[in-house]
């Protein structure tokens, strides 16, 4: 198209004329007339649809307008306004991209006049990405720029829930080219992510949970740096959320391991796009056990493995007995509902248990699992206890209502005696 005008040289014009008018940006809005979105709101589809889509642009909420981006002269009734003399760019195309947005998201002081928190290095970021670096050193197009993500004349705030980029959109907005098998077929790499991704827990909780902390694409890969985790810091990753796995596997035998077999750290367990819910079956040597996978009954680790899950194994089932005692106990009618609450207590051991696993030693996690036996076996006894209870108050019913009864009769016996003896009187 008007490739003309992307030279440089008109784009250092328009960085210069631009920068002229940097610190009153919403000059252009204030003049009455906006020659602009009047003529492009009655050309064809291509042209006019940035004027539909632009009203409800972050840009335009802040008083942007046309030419804040694509310069010009707004107050110029004919196609004399799109002068490049005028500071005037079409589309910037994929390489000028970077830079066009740049231009103003770049620039801390004049960000910092709309939104003091904002961050402005998305283009530092964006250039040492695996996008960003196939841009610029090898002119690849089909990478992701600014508007693959930000769609152009329709971008929003990632809170904004309609917005590209907010985290229950995201997976879609870096699938529609990566799980686009036409789409990436020059490159080496799976396009299985998203499909991989939506079967994943971290998925599930986002979208049906609505819980916004579990990550989605950006949050493993980077906003704007976005590449692929080195093997070395798959752990980071993950471990902005798991800290407490993350601490223990780092100082475990395994990390040093896998990092040497170039295995990626949690993810050689638990997958890195569809990690689903951990299961005690994957701990040990049976059926869906990982540890198998490298380990057998004969060595150590293999041991360690199986010693593990019975120690996980022996809390479940005495949390269970104390569970049923209390349920029968409670059933009955008897107050055990502290004694359920303190029982509530074990289950926090059986997450540390599960987490000190991953530290890979046996000690770790039978101290877990002792405490938490503590809680259960405690549990177990009150539980006994309030039955106990339950048949003394039942045998202590039946003497009193015998009691009673031999009264009531020896009272019966009484009254026929004294009446007896009245009549006979
Ligand atoms: C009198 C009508 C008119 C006015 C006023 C006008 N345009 Fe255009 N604009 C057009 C037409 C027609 C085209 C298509 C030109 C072509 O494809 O050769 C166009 C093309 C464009 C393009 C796309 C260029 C490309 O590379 O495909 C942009 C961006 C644009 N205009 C922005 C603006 C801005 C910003 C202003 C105000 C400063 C403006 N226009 C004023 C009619 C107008
Ligand atoms: C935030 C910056 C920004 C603002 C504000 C903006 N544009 Fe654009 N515009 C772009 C970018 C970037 C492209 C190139 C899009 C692409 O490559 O996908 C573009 C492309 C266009 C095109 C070419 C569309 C096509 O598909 O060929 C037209 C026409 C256009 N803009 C008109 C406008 C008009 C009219 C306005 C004001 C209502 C406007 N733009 C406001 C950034 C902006
Ligand atoms: C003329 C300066 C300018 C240009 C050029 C520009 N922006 Fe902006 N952008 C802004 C301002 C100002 C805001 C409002 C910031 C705020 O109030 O949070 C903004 C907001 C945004 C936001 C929402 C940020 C948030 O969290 O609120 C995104 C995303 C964004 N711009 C992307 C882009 C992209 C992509 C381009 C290039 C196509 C671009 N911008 C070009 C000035 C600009
Ligand atoms: C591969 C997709 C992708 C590309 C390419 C991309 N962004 Fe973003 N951008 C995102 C995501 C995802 C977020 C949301 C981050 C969040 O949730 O906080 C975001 C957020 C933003 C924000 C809001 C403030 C912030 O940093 O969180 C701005 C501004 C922004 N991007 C501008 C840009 C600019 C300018 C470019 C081009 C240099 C660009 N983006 C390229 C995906 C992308
Ligand atoms: C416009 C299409 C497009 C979009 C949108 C896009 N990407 Fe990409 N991405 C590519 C292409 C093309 C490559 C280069 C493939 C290669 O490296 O072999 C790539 C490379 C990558 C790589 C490096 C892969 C490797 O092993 O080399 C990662 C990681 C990545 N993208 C993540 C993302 C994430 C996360 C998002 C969304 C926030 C996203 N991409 C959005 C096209 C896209
Ligand atoms: C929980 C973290 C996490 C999430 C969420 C995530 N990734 Fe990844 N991704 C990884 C890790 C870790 C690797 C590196 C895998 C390795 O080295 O074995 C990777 C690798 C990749 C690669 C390189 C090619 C490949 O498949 O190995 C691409 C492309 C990619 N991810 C894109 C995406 C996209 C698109 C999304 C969202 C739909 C996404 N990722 C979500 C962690 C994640
Ligand atoms: C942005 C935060 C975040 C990141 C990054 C993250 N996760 Fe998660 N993860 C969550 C949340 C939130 C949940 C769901 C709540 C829970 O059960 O802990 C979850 C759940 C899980 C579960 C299931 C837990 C269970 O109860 O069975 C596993 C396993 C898991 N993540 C592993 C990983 C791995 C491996 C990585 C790195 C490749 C990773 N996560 C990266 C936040 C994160
Ligand atoms: C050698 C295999 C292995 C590695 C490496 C590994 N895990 Fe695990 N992970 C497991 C097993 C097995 C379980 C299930 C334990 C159980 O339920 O008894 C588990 C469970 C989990 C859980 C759920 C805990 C719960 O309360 O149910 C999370 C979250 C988790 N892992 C995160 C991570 C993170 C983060 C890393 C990397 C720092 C990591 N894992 C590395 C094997 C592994
Ligand atoms: C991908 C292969 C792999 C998986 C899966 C794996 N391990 Fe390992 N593990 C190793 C390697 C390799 C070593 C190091 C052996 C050595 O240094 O002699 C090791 C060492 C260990 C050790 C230390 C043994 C020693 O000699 O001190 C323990 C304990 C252990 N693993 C437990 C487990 C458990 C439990 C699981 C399942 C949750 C598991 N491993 C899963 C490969 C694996």
């Amino acid at each position: 198209m008007k490739t003309e005008w992307l030279n440089r040289g008109v784009f250092v014009a328009f960085f210069v004329v631009a920068a002229a008018h940097m610190p009153a940006p919403v000059a252009a809005q204030e003049s009455p007339v906006d020659y602009c979105s009047s003529c492009h709101s009655a050309l064809d589809e291509r042209l006019s649809a940035p004027v539909t889509a632009f009203a409800t642009d972050i840009h335009s909420e802040r008083g942007l307008t046309c030419v804040s981006c694509h310069g010009g002269d707004a107050t110029a009734a004919g196609l004399a306004g799109m002068d490049p003399a005028k500071g005037f760019v079409g589309k910037p195309g994929a390489e000028g991209t970077p830079e066009f947005c740049g231009r103003c998201h770049s620039d801390a002081q004049f960000m910092r006049q709309y939104n003091p928190s904002i961050r402005v290095d998305q283009v530092a970021e964006y250039v040492t990405s695996v996008h960003g670096r196939r841009l610029a050193e090898l002119g690849d197009t089909a990478v992701a720029t600014c508007t693959s993500c930000h769609p152009a004349h329709s971008i929003r705030p990632p809170t904004d829930p309609l917005s590209s980029v907010n985290p229950l959109n995201v997976a879609e907005t870096c699938g529609a080219c990566h799980a686009n098998t036409e789409y990436m077929a020059e490159y080496p790499i799976p396009t299985d992510q998203l499909e991989r991704y939506r079967r994943s827990i971290h998925w599930e909780m986002m979208s049906v949970e609505r819980d916004l902390s579990a990550p989605t694409c950006n949050d493993c890969h980077g906003n704007h740096g976005a590449a692929p985790p080195g093997i070395s810091w798959v752990g980071n990753v993950c471990g902005q959320c798991h800290s407490v796995m993350t601490d223990n596997f780092s100082q475990s035998r395994h990390a040093q391991t896998f990092a040497m077999l170039g295995m990626p750290g949690c993810a050689t367990c638990h997958q890195n796009h569809d990690i689903v819910r951990a299961s005690d079956e994957m701990l040990g040597l049976g059926e869906g056990a990982v540890c198998a996978r490298c380990h057998a009954a004969g060595d150590t680790g293999g041991e360690a493995a199986t010693a593990m899950r019975s120690l996980i194994d022996s809390l479940g089932s005495s949390f269970e007995a104390a569970d049923s005692i209390l349920g029968l106990a409670e059933q009955a009618g008897m107050e055990v509902s502290e004694a359920q609450f303190e029982l509530g207590r074990a289950n926090n051991a059986a997450v540390q248990a599960r987490a000190s696993m991953h530290a890979f030693s046996v000690e770790a996690v039978r101290e877990d699992v002792e405490e938490g036996l503590g809680i259960t076996l405690e549990a177990h006894q009150r539980g006994q206890d309030a039955l106990a209870e339950l048949q003394f108050r039942r045998a202590g019913l039946a003497i009193s209502v015998t009691i009673i009864v031999v009264l009531i009769v020896g009272l019966v016996l009484r009254i026929r005696q004294l009446e007896h003896k009245r009549r006979t009187t």
